[in-house]
């Protein structure tokens, strides 16, 4: 089904995938995409659970805000590999001897596997008093919010676009009620998407907004994601 071809010269390692009865040319799309992708493999070689671990991780080398004693809310945190990332980056296990211990609360609609030193939830951040109920489960202030939430793409472009916006907006409200002074705020947003109004309310609650794109995000997807640092309380 898979093999790996051999061209002229340089020896060609790109594995090509086939298509087969019964299955649809954009299902062999994505298989060909996962096979070739060096961040799967990276996933894979370093026991992350998905090649999305790679955005936070490069988003935190570059804005640093996964410190230890750190607290972290997760919002859509299936399968978990932002909180693989996390435990560490913040000592949530206590493992860095001598620095402040964090905590992250994951989120999210599907059930996730554990993850050793994160705190779990299944809730639809979207329901009624969901934000209560998270903010229940925090019982105090977070230093950071993080958001990957994102809706099952529904092959309308601006239904989608505007699905993770409402999802960006309610990921931003909880942490205007939650972040302490100077916490942090990121989120996956579409392209243009934090232009308008979320963008001018997150330029007012903290003082530096970056709109970023991660290596580990894909060249060929329209997502982005916003960093807001500073909150103002
Ligand atoms: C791209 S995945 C997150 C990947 C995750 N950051 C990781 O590293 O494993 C997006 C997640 O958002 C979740 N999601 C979408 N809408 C949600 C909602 N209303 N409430 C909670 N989670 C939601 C989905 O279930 C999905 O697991």
């Amino acid at each position: 089904m898979a093999k790996k071809s051999s061209g002229r010269g340089q020896r060609d390692l790109t594995v090509k995938v086939k298509t087969a009865r019964g299955r649809k040319l954009s299902s062999t799309r994505w298989l060909q995409r996962q096979l070739n992708d060096p961040y799967v493999k990276r996933a894979q070689a370093e026991g992350y659970r998905g090649r999305a671990a790679f955005k936070i991780l490069e988003l935190d080398d570059k804005y640093r805000f996964l410190t230890p004693g750190a607290r972290v809310v997760d919002l859509g945190c299936a399968p978990g590999g932002w909180l693989q990332v996390a435990v560490p980056r913040i000592n949530a296990l206590g493992e860095k001897k001598g620095k402040a211990i964090g905590r992250i609360i994951g989120i999210d609609l599907q059930e996730v596997d554990p993850v050793p030193g994160a705190e779990i939830h299944q809730l639809d951040f979207m329901d009624e008093g969901a934000d209560d109920q998270v903010k229940a489960w925090l019982g105090g202030e977070a230093d950071v919010v993080l958001s990957d939430m994102a809706a099952a793409s529904s092959g309308h472009k601006q239904t989608d676009h505007l699905r993770i916006i409402s999802l960006c907006e309610a990921a931003a409200y909880l942490a205007f009620d939650v972040l302490a002074e100077g916490g942090t705020f990121v989120a996956k947003v579409l392209a243009g998407g934090t232009e308008g109004e979320l963008q001018k309310l997150l330029k007012q609650k903290f003082t530096k907004v970056a709109n970023v794109k991660p290596p580990a995000s894909r060249a060929d997807s329209s997502e982005k994601f916003v960093v807001a640092m500073g909150f103002r309380g």
